[in-house]
């Protein structure tokens, strides 16, 4: 299955950030060239596991588990984004910064202890990925207006180990699908 690991923002800041979104970014040009993420789904991913077996997890749990209860709760805001090329929208995060990049190495440390080749082609970023952009998306004007954005501190009082559900093909609009399989409080 596929899995990743992440810390997942209250209810209360992706509502926040769905209704400044629909506010704030409704006469950007070239909406079409955007596929959004799912608004209840949208995380901060610490790692990314790839597929993984299933007689892998009750390692992977107690390493993941070890890892949180070494990390205190983090104090964070969503704030501000921007883009990666063509790619993606995001939502940067501030606050304890610092915090997430150290818990994002030890969970990385974790799978990789488990036998998880774990994708570190990109360096740790803390980010949501607010929408996806098609092949030469003009996502510049989107990104600017996204730095006007400020939500409010929350702490983080566990990390999730998440199942992605590709969506099923021939599906006109259909999203990945994010399960929670286990969380873990940050108990350091
Ligand atoms: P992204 O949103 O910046 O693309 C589930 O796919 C989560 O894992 C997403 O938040 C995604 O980040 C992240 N991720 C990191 N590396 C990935 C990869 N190689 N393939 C798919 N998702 C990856």
């Amino acid at each position: 299955m596929r899995l990743f690991v992440a810390v997942l923002p209250p209810r209360a800041e992706l509502d926040r950030l769905t209704a400044w979104s629909e506010h704030h970014l409704a006469d950007v040009p070239h909406p079409e060239e955007l596929r959004w993420t799912e608004p209840d789904g949208r995380h901060l991913t610490l790692a990314f596991l790839g597929e993984v077996g299933e007689e892998l997890l009750p390692e992977l749990g107690e390493r993941l588990a070890r890892a949180a209860g070494r990390q205190p709760p983090l104090t964070l805001r969503l704030s501000g984004g921007g883009r990666f090329g063509d790619r993606a929208l995001w939502i940067g995060v501030t606050g304890d910064t610092d915090g997430m990049a150290r818990l994002a190495a030890s969970v990385a440390a974790a799978a990789d202890r488990t036998g998880i080749e774990v994708d570190r082609d990109r360096p740790y970023h803390a980010h949501l990925t607010l929408a996806r952009g098609r092949r030469g998306a003009r996502l510049r004007p989107w990104a600017e207006r996204l730095a006007g954005f400020e939500g409010h501190d929350w702490t983080a009082h566990e990390i999730a180990l998440m199942r992605s559900h590709p969506p099923t093909p021939g599906t006109p609009g259909a999203r990945y699908r994010y399960e929670a399989l286990r969380t873990w409080r940050l108990e350091g």
